[in-house]
């Protein structure tokens, strides 16, 4: 939680059908990395995209591809987004037995290695693993769909997280994923996130209108 939050928006809310052009403006707008979100239709409902998707966006962009993945189980999967190009894959806890393999291999794989919580899981259960990955990401609504209202009793596990991570020293960023807007962004950011994942708050309006709202999820609403 130092200086200026990052900014991760989600395809989720993208035009699925000018994914490219989508990336490239969001870059232009000053995001700090891309968020995909593969959904598998068995950990979530729905189904989204594929490691041939993210291949296909690699070249349209320098941005880290943050690469979200709500697959059960996730261990199967890791390879194929590590070659496809991703920078940072986050499994979550709930589709991994193996926790401790899944994240060392990623990191073998030469990414690096996240881990996501659903609202109803404790971050005690990350205790064991937070010295092997370089981020967690506190789901702030169920996952699944974007435009989800935030779960502000999702906080108290921002901050603890941030403080386990403090008094351990280690370099972990905490990212909040879910819900996110100019009037929960600020929440989260005090409570102790670096990195706010934004959907529907990033895309919307179109794309003369991104700098703009990332302007706004970063300052908490105020006009820039
Ligand atoms: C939810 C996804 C989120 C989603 C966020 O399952 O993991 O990344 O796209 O969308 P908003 O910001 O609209 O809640
Ligand atoms: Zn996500």
């Amino acid at each position: 939680m130092s200086g200026r939050p990052r900014l991760a928006p989600s395809l989720l809310a993208a035009d699925f059908a000018s994914l490219g052009s989508e990336t490239r403006a969001m870059e232009a707008a000053g995001a700090d990395l891309i968020h995909v979100d593969v959904m598998d239709g068995h950990f979530v409902p729905v189904l989204t995209f594929g490691p041939a998707i993210v291949k296909a966006l690699r070249p349209h962009t320098s941005l880290p591809l943050d690469v979200h993945l709500m697959v059960e189980p996730a261990e199967p999967a890791v390879e194929a987004f590590a070659a496809a190009g991703a920078d940072l894959i986050t499994v979550h806890i709930e589709a991994c037995p193996h926790l401790d393999r899944t994240l060392r291999r990623i990191r073998e794989l030469g990414k690096k290695a996240g881990v996501a919580l659903n609202p109803g899981t404790s971050e005690s259960l990350l205790e064991p693993a937070l010295g092997i990955c370089d981020l967690v990401l506190v789901m702030t609504v169920n996952p699944g769909y974007g435009g989800q209202t935030f779960l502000t009793d999702q906080l108290r596990k921002i901050r603890t997280l941030r403080e386990r991570i403090d008094a351990r020293s280690l370099s972990v960023d905490v990212s909040v994923d879910g819900g996110v807007n100019p009037e929960t962004a600020p929440l989260a950011i005090e409570a102790g996130a670096d990195i706010l994942v934004a959907g529907a708050a990033a895309f919307q309006g179109g794309a003369d209108e991104y700098r703009g709202n990332l302007d706004r999820l970063r300052s908490g609403g105020r006009a820039s």
